[in-house]
């Protein structure tokens, strides 16, 4: 893409999160032109909140999304426009190709989209080595929970919250010190008490935004680390008192961590991570999600690889 710009005091930045890349190209009075490229197979959502009144259009430049809207499956391309003032259903748009789209919004969502994912990633560069908690690990992360939620038959808005809860689930980790974090060795107890508050941070963060999606995944980013059981933490939630969406990202999360080589351990095979899965679906986990992710496992393997 050439640029020809005369009054911008800034270069144009690119955002890269998962599939997709964003070019702020035009600001003033709140509204604001941003350019989407999104990978064949990524997911992009508009989702309606409270408060939230803003008029969103797209308009397609190049390749095809597909998108339900009002239970009737569209393929959109090159020339189409979408648009709502404000939007009142969720809409999840899957790119059947890479598709490049121009995103207008007349309340401001680019600011913070592109902070919290600049140190989303800062902070998956940091402690990659310490982890494994890379981009990569979040995008699959994010994946997965998508093709889960398809298959539980999700609403639209639910997909769009899963789909930005997914990949943020860790953020709040940008709060806790890198005496903690990058600690070699196991945490004093104090220490651990701090490392679990990041399910918290996240949610403040997220909370703290203008942005309806990043706010409606605060919960869900808040849920990753609880139990089944109610054994979990931060506030030893149970069965029903959990998100689907959350018990979704910790099963996800869990299953990607498990079969990670770490520098302290070599990666489970995926057998023994499936039985894993098994042993503690109904303490741990949420039985039916683990019965639906152990079916989409050839699909987890097809995105390890890279295939
Ligand atoms: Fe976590």
């Amino acid at each position: 893409m050439n640029e020809y710009l005369t009054s911008l005091d800034r270069p144009i930045e690119a955002v890269r999160y998962a599939g997709l890349t964003v070019k702020l190209l035009s600001t003033g009075d709140g509204t604001e032109v941003i350019h989407h490229t999104l990978q064949e197979g990524s997911r992009w959502s508009m989702q309606p909140q409270e408060g939230w009144t803003a008029s969103e259009s797209i308009f397609i430049t190049s390749g095809s999304l597909k998108v339900t809207v009002d239970e009737e499956t569209k393929v959109l391309s090159t020339g189409d426009v979408v648009s709502a003032s404000p939007i009142k259903q969720g809409l999840v748009f899957l790119a059947l190709e890479e598709t490049e789209f121009i995103y207008i919004s007349s309340q401001p969502v680019f600011q913070f989209f592109s902070e919290i994912v600049r140190k989303n990633q800062e902070l998956a560069i940091e402690v990659a080595l310490k982890d494994g908690y890379t981009a990569e690990h979040c995008k699959r992360i994010m994946q997965m929970s998508m093709l889960i939620g398809e298959r539980m038959e999700l609403s639209p808005g639910d997909m769009c919250t899963l789909n930005y809860a997914s990949y943020l689930h860790d953020v709040g980790k940008i709060m806790i010190p890198k005496s903690i974090l990058l600690k070699e060795g196991p945490l004093s107890e104090e220490e651990w008490e701090e490392m679990k508050r990041h399910c918290t941070y996240g949610k403040e963060l997220l909370e703290a935004t203008d942005s309806p999606y990043m706010r409606a995944s605060g919960t869900i980013v808040e849920q990753h680390h609880e139990r089944f059981d109610g054994k979990g933490y931060p506030n030893g939630l149970q069965r029903d008192e959990i998100s689907p969406l959350a018990y979704i990202v910790s099963v996800v999360d869990a299953f990607d961590a498990m079969t990670t080589d770490r520098p302290y351990r070599k990666a489970m095979s995926v057998e023994n991570a499936i039985e894993e899965l098994n042993e503690n679906a109904g303490t741990m986990f949420h039985p039916e999600v683990v019965k639906i992710f152990i079916d989409l496992i050839p699909e987890w393997s097809k995105m390890k690889q890279g295939v």
